[in-house]
Formats: structure tokens, C-alpha cells, sequence
């Protein structure tokens, strides 16, 4: 191919120009920003190895959250941090309508209503003693079966607390249609599912792991994806898809772009990709050290995702991002 007449300059030359030909869009709406509640604080708390995030009390989360919401970002993702002493095998905190992620919801529920869409993670790694995504059996291994049971009760006690959407997060095999089917039997047909379809086994979850005072030891390998494999990263996005998921999501982001432009070609439903707390805590490093500048960096890097194929992206930057936008 020759074009010798054409000079891609041309379309360059002034602010104006740029923005009419640009093809790859970042709005506030596409931005949900994951946000941390622990029982048992007075204070909101800094989570060290994520400058700037900070696990919240129900208040701080209230103010923080209705700030977020004005920003207009798409949604909250919500995490909940209990007390260790609650923590037990079975993640029954999770279950439980006083414990803490649950009133939150209620909380954030009743402030803002249908304003923005309300977002749970579905996991019982923050609620269980031994921090694995599953309940064990005894042998020690996550079982899976068992593990789906106990999802269907924490998504059914999200829906009841106001969630829009749930967030299975842990990797079981059948997880989407577990929860769907538990969904409807309860009355919640309205609500949706965002599948962590493709969720490989990293270390960029490092930072979270001190997010949500993991009790973990060892790893998720017998649960989340090997790195290497995207041909079962588009087996599991089609498994969710036809268990029933309303949205698909890849994590974590950066590091894995080609699958997410896979799926977004493959895809019915809309595609999230989250950008996890190592990617947040990779760039506000570099930055903090003034080695790389934070807004064109974390603007560049949630364009990337986007352009790879990404319809939504779970971002901490989520609501600066949106100030930066707007
Ligand atoms: C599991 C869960 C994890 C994250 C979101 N949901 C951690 C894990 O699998 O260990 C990671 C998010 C992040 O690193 O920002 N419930």
C-alpha cells in the first residue's frame, strides 16, 4: 500500500483537529471506582501500599461515595473489610445482613438511590479466616460446589441490601449460573451479574491483598488462571456468557490487553477490565518519585484499556480520572 499524497500530521495541527478525528473515547461514565469498608474503625484508614486509598468507616464511605457519584462516573464496586474475630471458615460475615459490607450497601442504597449503579464483590476471601475465594473441604482444598452454594447466599444478601449488580470475583467453575438461578428463586430478577470471567492468578493483586487485611496463605492457583492462557481466558468469557452474565470482565488489565480485546470481539454483553491495585500502586510510585507524570499517565493507561476493547474499566482513579475529564 502507497499512500504518497498523505500526511497523517495533517490531522495534528490543532486542538480541534485532534479532538474530531480522535477514536478512542474516555468518559466519567465508563469509570467504576472499587471502594474498601471496615468494621471495627474510627477513623478511615490508609491502605500503605496504595497511596491516596483508604479502607473506610460507614460514614467516610458515605461522604466519599456521594463526591465520587458527583464526578459522574458509571459506578461503585464495593469491598467490605470485617473485623478479624468475625472471620470464619465459611465467610459468614458475608452472609450475615449486620455484617459490614452489607450494611453499607444499605447505606449507600438508601443515599443515592438510583442515582449510580451499586456494584458487590461476590467473594468470600475478606470474610473467611483461612482468605481463600472458597470454602474448604477436608482435605483443605477450595470446593467448588460447596463454594457456589455460599455465593448464591452472598449475592442474595446483596441484592437485599441494595445492590444493582453482583460481582462473583473467585474463579468457581459454574459460578454465574449458580447465582443467576439464585437470584431469580429470590426475587431478584432484576439483578445483574458482572462475571470476573477472566481473572488470572497475579501478583498485581499484591497491594489489595493489604486493602482487605487478607488472611491468606499460599495462593489462588487451583482457582484463577495461569497467566500464560488466553485460549481458556475466552472459554471462561463464553462460559459466563452463557451461564447468564450480564457484563464480562478481564483482570488484570495492563498485562493482559490482548485478551481483553478478544473478548470485546467476541462479546455480546459488555466487557470490563480492571486495573488493579498494583497497576495503581505501579504508577503512583513512578509518579511520587516525579518520574513519570500521574494524570497523563493514568489517562493514557485507562485509554489504553479502552481502546483495547474495554466498554467499562474499574479504576481507584475512577474519580480523579473524571475530574481530569470533565
Ligand atoms: C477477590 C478479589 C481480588 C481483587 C478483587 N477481588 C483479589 C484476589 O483475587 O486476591 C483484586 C483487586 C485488586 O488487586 O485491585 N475477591
Amino acid at each position: 500500500m502507497a499512500f504518497p499524497r498523505h500526511r497523517p500530521r495533517r490531522q495534528r495541527t490543532t486542538p480541534a483537529l485532534r479532538r474530531l478525528v480522535a477514536q478512542t473515547s474516555l468518559e466519567p461514565r465508563h469509570l467504576v471506582l472499587p471502594m474498601f469498608v471496615a468494621d471495627g474503625i474510627a477513623e478511615s484508614a490508609p491502605i500503605l501500599s496504595m497511596p491516596g486509598v483508604v479502607q473506610h468507616t460507614r460514614d467516610s464511605l458515605r461522604r466519599a461515595a456521594a463526591d465520587a457519584v458527583a464526578t459522574g462516573i458509571g459506578g461503585l464496586m464495593l469491598f467490605g473489610v470485617p473485623c478479624d474475630e468475625d472471620k470464619d471458615p465459611t465467610g459468614s460475615v458475608g452472609v450475615d445482613p449486620d455484617g459490614i459490607l452489607n450494611v453499607a450497601l444499605r447505606d449507600l442504597a438508601a443515599d443515592l438511590g438510583d442515582a449510580t449503579v451499586l456494584m458487590a464483590d461476590t467473594c468470600l476471601d475478606e470474610f473467611t479466616d483461612h482468605g481463600h475465594c472458597g470454602v474448604l473441604d477436608a482435605a483443605g482444598r477450595v470446593d467448588n460446589d460447596q463454594t457456589n452454594r455460599r455465593y448464591v447466599e452472598l449475592a442474595v444478601a446483596q441484592a437485599n441490601s441494595g445492590a444493582h449488580v453482583v460481582g462473583p470475583s473467585g474463579m468457581m467453575d459454574g459460578q454465574v449460573a449458580a447465582i443467576r438461578d439464585g437470584l431469580d428463586a429470590a426475587g431478584y430478577s432484576d439483578t445483574a451479574i458482572l462475571a470476573y470471567a477472566a481473572k488470572f492468578a497475579s501478583g498485581f493483586y499484591g497491594p489489595f491483598r493489604e486493602a482487605v487485611a487478607s488472611s491468606l496463605q499460599g495462593d489462588r492457583r487451583t482457582y484463577q488462571q495461569d497467566p500464560g492462557n488466553a485460549r481458556e481466558a475466552l472459554h471462561e468469557v463464553e462460559l459466563d456468557i452463557e451461564e447468564g452474565a450480564d457484563i464480562v470482565m478481564v483482570k488484570p488489565a495492563m498485562s493482559y490487553l490482548d485478551v481483553v480485546r478478544a473478548a470485546a470481539d467476541i462479546s455480546p454483553v459488555p466487557v470490563a477490565a480492571y486495573q488493579v491495585s498494583g497497576e495503581y500502586s505501579m504508577i503512583t510510585a513512578a509518579a511520587n518519585n516525579g518520574w513519570i507524570d500521574l494524570r497523563t499517565v493514568v489517562l493514557e493507561s485507562l485509554t489504553g484499556i479502552r481502546r483495547a476493547g474495554a466498554d467499562i474499566v474499574l479504576t481507584y482513579w475512577a474519580a480523579d480520572a473524571a475530574r481530569w475529564l470533565s
